[in-house]
């Protein structure tokens, strides 16, 4: 029987194979937050010489392949290849042991981090049969076995197909699909993306994921944050790992690899590049630049109760998160920092923003609400800290492409929240853009007095729809009948999974008066939806670009229903909604001016199947 050792002689290009594998620097070496690769080499060098431990066929991997972050030229390919299914317990760099057997006493011993060898390959077909380019690449312990690639020397706005595969062996990954982005000054007729938020794993299936790839209609795939959620959690349906709230390295790896055991998570990475960015709970709820408010801390960090530090626990979410998603690091040296921008031919520039963990002011935390209300309109007060403000404007300004799609990810809207869960005090959601009113003003300002047109705003981390005419209020003379005085559209989406937040167990009927008296409330609000659990797709042209709103009927299973929520659409030059706004008629939720159609659909999960009653046209009355 063959068996080819993973541990291969050591070439002098081992250093080039483990950095090729930008885990081990990642996000950044300058803020002990990498590893660091002559310690590595010196302990591969020494473990080399004594007796190998790993036998390629036993090497899994255990969670699929990935692709993400797209640029004309490379994309980033990611796999976890490991000899173990569980996530490495070390919290240091060299420390990790795992249990692996030793074919010369056959027996297991605990051996510490011991390599890892994978060779890529990059095809032009689906065949596998024309290689475009292949690399290689080492893993160990200390990046939780993940191997994280830049594929180079790819043809813009190409479709590929790769596959990873231990080295000297047969034993080779899934096979994934990826797709380079246009040149800037390629011009395209239409791009495709699904726009993805709040997949809470147990709360129910990521249908959402599945069925935008099962129709395969996009490029695509934006995650706008909360990719994961850090809160403890035993109940079935879907337990999670670890179970209790996550704080430690390990706890972090552990609750990303549960989360990448969904089906139809795995083969929306299999299938697209995706572009992330994260909200809180990819660290911690209400979470802001020194702490969050699932620690109660303030400015400070301390360690309480035997848990780490809000540093600690930071750098600990922070490097996980680099280690299992197929994100690139654009500045090693800026700390934390993943606010980027993808230029999609001349059709669209993709400014991906961080208004969570960068460099934001203090946020609600529960027991200072109504001093973060107090100070919401102070001047000095940011979202993005003035480093990357500056870089967004720029951004703005400088963007020569039709549109500018801005992947936000709280809602950037001015909402009057008063019969949700505000008050005659604070009519809104300081934990939004809204409690940073200053920064959502200098934003206003760039558009309008650089009449920057053709503005898209995404947004997630609400569990509700919310689409927007784009306006400064109070500045721009805005007509919500026309859309006149806007300056371009917001579309924020719902989660995939997370409960509604007009309450988990809400019916559609009582989500639907929420809704109703929100459109009331705001003018500019022109459709607002919280019962259904999905996602939506926008087809970008150079003329128009058209968003599809999708709900799930149920998360209780894997199955591939959804219902067409509504379709909304931007012409070109127009900066505003088409009216009438929805078509005039929508699925659920409520209207500005339209009518609802519901459909109810039940699902009896003992017997499969499915029911479907329609209701009566619902015409909205907007004084209700
Ligand atoms: C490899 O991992 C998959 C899940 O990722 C699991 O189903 C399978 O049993 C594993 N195979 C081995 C040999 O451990
Ligand atoms: C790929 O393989 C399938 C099945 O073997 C075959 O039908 C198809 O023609 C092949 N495609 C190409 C481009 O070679
Ligand atoms: C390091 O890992 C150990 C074992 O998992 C854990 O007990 C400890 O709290 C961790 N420390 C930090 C700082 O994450
Ligand atoms: C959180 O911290 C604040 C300020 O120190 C304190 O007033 C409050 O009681 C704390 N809340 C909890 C739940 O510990
Ligand atoms: C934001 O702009 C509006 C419209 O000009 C103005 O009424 C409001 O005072 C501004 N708020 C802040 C905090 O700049
Ligand atoms: C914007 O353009 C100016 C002038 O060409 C340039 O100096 C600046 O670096 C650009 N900024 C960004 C963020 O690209
Ligand atoms: C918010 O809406 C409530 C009605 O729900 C209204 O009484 C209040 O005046 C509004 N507040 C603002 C600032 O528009
Ligand atoms: C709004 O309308 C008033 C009155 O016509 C006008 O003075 C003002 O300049 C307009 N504001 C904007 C931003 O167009
Ligand atoms: C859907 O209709 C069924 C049957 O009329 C009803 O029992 C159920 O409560 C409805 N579901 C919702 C969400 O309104
Ligand atoms: C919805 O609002 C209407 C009008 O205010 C009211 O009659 C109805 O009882 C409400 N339905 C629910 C389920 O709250
Ligand atoms: C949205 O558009 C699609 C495709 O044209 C259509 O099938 C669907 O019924 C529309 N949805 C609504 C709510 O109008």
């Amino acid at each position: 029987m063959l068996r080819s050792l993973t541990l291969l002689v050591l070439a002098a290009s081992a250093t080039a194979e483990y950095s090729s594998n930008i885990n081990y620097r990642s996000p950044s070496l300058s803020h002990k937050l990498g590893i660091s690769l002559p310690k590595v080499l010196k302990r591969h060098a020494k473990r080399q010489a004594g007796p190998s431990y790993a036998d390629a066929n036993a090497v899994n991997f255990t969670h699929g392949v990935a692709s993400g972050d797209p640029y004309p030229e490379s994309v980033i390919l990611w796999t976890r290849a490991s000899l173990m299914y569980d996530s490495d317990r070390s919290n240091v760099t060299v420390s990790g042991t795992v249990p692996l057997y030793n074919h010369d006493t056959q027996e297991y011993v605990r051996a510490s981090a011991n390599p890892i060898c994978v060779d890529y390959n990059v095809y032009a077909d689906q065949n596998l049969t024309s290689v475009v380019t292949t690399g290689r690449a080492y893993t160990s312990s200390d990046i939780d076995y993940t191997v994280k690639v830049e594929a180079g020397g790819l043809q813009p706005f190409t479709q590929y197909y790769y596959q990873f595969c231990v080295c000297g062996s047969d034993n080779r990954s899934p096979v994934g699909r990826t797709k380079t982005t246009p040149r800037p000054e390629d011009d395209l007729s239409s791009i495709g993306v699904a726009v993805y938020s709040c997949s809470n794993f147990p709360n129910g299936f990521f249908n959402a994921y599945g069925n935008a790839a099962r129709k395969d209609n996009i490029d695509y795939v934006i995650h706008l944050g909360d990719y994961i959620y850090e809160y403890a959690t035993s109940t079935a349906p879907r337990p999670v790992e670890p179970q209790n709230e996550i704080f430690t390295l390990y706890d972090y790896r552990r609750r990303l690899a549960t989360y990448r055991t969904d089906l139809d998570l795995l083969l929306s990475h299999q299938k697209y590049a995706w572009i992330t960015t994260w909200d809180d709970h990819e660290i911690s709820n209400n979470g802001y630049r020194d702490g969050s408010s699932g620690l109660n801390n303030t400015e400070q960090s301390f360690e309480e109760d035997g848990r780490v530090s809000v540093d600690q626990r930071k750098m600990n979410a922070v490097r996980a998160y680099f280690e299992w998603m197929p994100i690139r690091q654009v500045d090693m040296d800026n700390n934390l920092r993943i606010w980027r921008s993808f230029s999609i031919g001349s059709l669209f520039d993709l400014i991906m923003l961080d208004t969570r963990n960068y460099d934001r002011s203090i946020t609600t935390l529960n027991w200072n609400n109504d001093y973060v209300t107090e100070i919401s309109n102070d001047a000095g007060r940011t979202l993005m800290g003035s480093q990357q403000e500056n870089w967004f404007y720029n951004q703005l300004k400088n963007s020569t492409a039709t549109w500018r799609i801005i992947g936000s990810q709280i809602v950037f809207s001015r909402i009057n929240v008063t019969t949700w869960f505000g008050s005659e005090t604070n009519p809104y959601n300081s934990d939004a853009w809204d409690g940073y009113m200053s920064n959502k003003n200098r934003t206003l300002k760039t558009l309008y007095d650089n009449d920057i047109g053709n503005n898209v705003m995404l947004a997630g981390d609400s569990h509700a729809n919310w689409v927007s005419d784009l306006v400064w209020l109070d500045h721009a003379n805005y007509s919500s009948a026309s859309g006149a005085g806007s300056v371009g559209v917001e579309f924020a989406g719902t989660a995939v999974s997370s409960s509604s937040p007009f309450g988990a167990d809400s019916t559609i009927f009582e989500c639907n008066n929420q809704s109703r008296l929100l459109i009331r409330d705001n003018e500019e609000l022109q459709w607002q939806e919280g019962y259904y659990r999905g996602y939506y797709e926008m087809q970008i042209t150079p003329q128009r670009i058209d968003a599809q709103y999708f709900g799930m009927p149920s998360l209780e299973t894997r199955n591939g229903y959804e219902l067409s929520l509504g379709n909304f659409s931007v012409v070109s030059g127009e900066n505003k909604l088409a009216r009438p706004v929805g078509g005039a008629e929508v699925e659920n939720g409520a209207l500005q001016t339209g009518e609802v159609v519901m459909t109810n659909v039940t699902h009896d999960t003992n017997t499969g199947e499915w029911f479907i009653h329609d209701f009566d046209r619902v015409t909205i009355d907007t004084s209700a």
